[in-house]
């Protein structure tokens, strides 16, 4: 038996010589200390030996296996710590460079200034609906009242889908939709695309927001009307703004007015924003015709009410002060990382 446990002893060191990695340790260790290891084959063996010699060679077992426990325990431990060590030379950071950046998803600035609008004004008690892009002439035009001959009915203005069916030009086509829908009082803003057929510039495009709003109810007066564009471009802009109305002409309203704000830029001093004129035209406005209520099924001699339009692009040019038009449809990511 001392003879075995020699020679086991030799087998062990020798093989302990090759070991080059913790793994092997652990491997070797198996083999000699696991289960059906080759000490637990001598322990069996020591079942058939003499009794009288089973506790000297028992010692002589349990000796080599405390031996071979430690020696591996240290290996081990050894092995684990150079490795660590390898491990985090070779995981070195560079801490001094520059991060990756991460690209996240942003608002579109005409988004973002339609929502700014829409809450400002669904605080003031106004609900939004929605109108079609693709309209006939009827709901686009003559019913707004725009005569036959119009300007804006030329081809050059409008693009037509079919002999009566057009890209709206204006979301004011949502008007009479509106009011054959709801009874007054009515009070609502529609958002939306609108098209037109015109030359690309840095001032107009082919296509465009707006935003239009109405309001019919009983007694609804011109001054109701001033007072609503006040309080909602003071909310936009968060600051109190001097306004001002300019008589001016569309079909579908009379008295018809544009509305023109003091400049947000240099609050009437002049700039280029206003191009010195101290002032910001921003919304086309005026109370409804009464053959448009008629239109929509509402009595004129009852109800009256006021409507006004505004370009959402040229609200996002006042406030993010974007001077060309063309730049909000070019995902050009320099301009729209910017918000
Ligand atoms: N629809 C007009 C346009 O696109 C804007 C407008 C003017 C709307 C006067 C209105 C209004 O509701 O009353 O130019």
């Amino acid at each position: 038996m001392r003879d075995r446990v020699d020679s086991l002893r030799l087998q062990f060191q020798n093989e302990l010589k090759d070991l080059q990695r913790s793994k092997d340790v652990e491997e070797l260790k198996v083999r000699y200390l696991g289960k059906k290891g080759i000490l637990a084959e001598l322990m069996f063996f020591l079942r058939d030996c003499p009794p009288q010699d089973r506790p000297v060679w028992g010692q002589l077992i349990n000796a080599v296996k405390e031996e071979i426990t430690t020696t591996l325990d240290r290996a081990l431990e050894a092995f684990i710590l150079s490795e660590e060590k390898k491990r985090l030379e070779e995981e070195w950071i560079d801490i001094t460079l520059p991060g990756r950046r991460k690209f996240c998803g942003r608002y579109h600035p005409i988004s973002a200034m339609l929502e700014k609008a829409l809450n400002t004004l669904s605080s003031m008690g106004f609900s939004v609906q929605y109108g079609p892009d693709i309209e006939d002439d009827w709901y686009n035009f003559e019913g707004l009242n725009f005569p036959k001959d119009h300007p804006a009915r030329d081809m050059q203005d409008t693009f037509y889908i079919a002999d009566n069916l057009l890209l709206r030009t204006h979301t004011s086509n949502t008007q009479l939709r509106v009011m054959e829908k709801q009874a007054p009082p009515i009070r609502i803003v529609a958002p939306g695309t609108v098209y037109r057929n015109e030359d690309i510039s840095a001032r107009s495009h082919v296509f465009f927001h707006q935003i239009e709003g109405i309001y019919i109810d009983k007694k609804v007066s011109l001054v109701d009307l001033l007072s609503t564009m006040k309080e909602f471009w003071c909310r936009l802009f968060q600051k109190s703004l001097d306004m001002r109305f300019r008589p001016s002409y569309f079909p579908f309203v009379e008295p018809g007015v544009e509305v023109d704000l003091r400049c947000t830029s240099c609050e009437g001093g002049g700039c280029r924003l206003c191009k010195y004129s101290g002032w910001l035209e921003v919304a086309g406005a005026g109370m409804v015709h009464p053959e448009v209520l008629k239109n929509g099924g509402i009595d004129p001699e009852i109800y009256s009410g006021y409507a006004w339009g505004m370009g959402i692009e040229r609200l996002a040019m006042i406030r993010y002060g974007i001077k060309d038009i063309r730049q909000f449809a070019q995902n050009d990511m320099g301009l729209l990382e910017q918000f």
